[in-house]
């Protein structure tokens, strides 16, 4: 029996009233009395009919993860380090000059992060005043505009056209003076959809901050870190949580212009690393061929994915460059499959809003799991 997979943070939330009490009210700011979680709170396993899952096996294609897991070595050291008791290197020197090799950038533009969602939020917080704006162009994770809530800031979405694609000039016109901070994600979250260079460049040139979060580089293998020793307002971030298999030990970086990695290094908590992430990150940069062959087997999986969901009646899946593919439903509610799917243990995503309407994400997943949602998708057929 597969154990009983923790805390999803992207389902949706359940609505949580604000509680009131005399301090809360007289010291929290008022900016955030309206904020609702973006954290999930719908655990799997924990609906009723979660319950009647045939032998509590689960099928977990809901969080972009990497079914494989992390690379057994990773295991192994986490086993035998032996200094825990000892707070680990604020400066993450190794584990920064690691980085800086597998980026093949310097290690003086590297920072660390628990997950890239800290350095999301570590950026927000040094450049953002109250008042200032971003611009994220959505549908899009949805981070970068609760990070800037948070940090007293407004987000400005600017729709992807037809294809998903950025569109640039929107993105001129929607800058403020007050806007400091342009997010591309490439490849996008929920999309799968690159954004190339040129437009990257074309965004550069507005003098903004520019974030592209390569959180799914390593299934895409395009990247534009290496533009960052050429423009003083490039940051890249990227992340352990998807191709690595260490969602569940948080370990992110960004890669960006020296003077950004000091002023970084100022504000972030001194250990914001822990000791087991440092050394799983380090472990998994010794391991990147058995990485890679799971990230590969991933590849074949979600284009297998996609062919086999372009032959369901009722979707039209969208071509994938990250480890997930996205799919329109029509003539169903896609909130209705994914309730019926996790009645047979099979988690997957599913989105309703102005901008994607009654959608599904499917991770990609072992050649079983496409197996068992595609067997599942198609009883509804017809
Ligand atoms: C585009 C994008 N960026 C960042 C993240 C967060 O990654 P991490 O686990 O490193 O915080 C995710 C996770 O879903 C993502 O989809």
């Amino acid at each position: 029996m597969s154990p009983r997979p923790p805390a999803q943070r992207d389902e949706p939330a359940v609505k949580h009233p604000r509680r009131s009490s005399p301090a809360i009210d007289r010291l929290e700011r008022r900016d955030l009395r309206e904020l609702k979680p973006y954290e999930p709170i719908m655990l799997p396993g924990t609906l009723p009919q979660d319950a009647a899952i045939d032998g509590g096996a689960v099928v977990k294609l809901d969080g972009n993860e990497n079914v494989y897991g992390c690379s057994p070595r990773v295991a192994a050291a986490l086993r035998s380090y032996d200094q825990y008791h000892i707070y680990p290197d604020p400066e993450q020197r190794d584990l920064r000059q690691a980085l800086a090799d597998y980026a093949n950038v310097d290690a003086a533009s590297v920072l660390a992060g628990a997950g890239s969602d800290e350095v999301i939020d570590l950026l927000l917080r040094l450049v953002l005043e109250p008042g200032d704006s971003i611009i994220t162009c959505v549908p899009t994770f949805g981070m970068y505009a609760f990070n800037t809530q948070v940090c007293g800031g407004r987000a400005i979405e600017v729709p992807r056209d037809e294809r998903y694609q950025i569109d640039v000039r929107r993105v001129a016109e929607a800058i403020e003076p007050a806007t400091k901070v342009i997010f591309v994600a490439s490849p996008n979250n929920p999309t799968g959809t690159l954004t190339d260079r040129r437009a990257v460049e074309e965004l550069l040139d507005t003098g903004r901050l520019v974030v592209v979060d390569e959180a799914y580089y390593e299934f895409s293998g395009l990247t534009v870190a290496d533009l960052v020793s050429r423009f003083d307002n490039l940051v890249v971030l990227r992340t352990f949580s998807k191709w690595a298999g260490l969602a569940g030990l948080r370990i992110g970086y960004g890669i960006m212009p020296p003077a950004f990695r000091e002023r970084l290094m100022v504000i972030k908590p001194p250990y914001n690393i822990s000791a087991a992430a440092q050394v799983a990150a380090l472990e998994s940069l010794d391991d990147i061929e058995y990485l890679m062959s799971t990230v590969r087997a991933l590849v074949t999986e979600r284009d297998r994915l996609y062919h086999m969901l372009q032959q369901i009646g009722f979707l039209e899946p969208v071509p994938s460059q990250a480890n997930f593919v996205l799919s329109h439903v029509s003539g169903r509610e896609a909130v209705t499959l994914q309730r019926e799917l996790r009645k047979r243990g099979i988690y997957i995503r599913h989105f309703d809003t102005p901008l994607l309407k009654n959608s599904i994400r499917i991770s990609a997943g072992k050649p079983e799991h496409t197996d068992a949602v595609i067997d599942a998708l198609k009883t509804w057929e017809g």
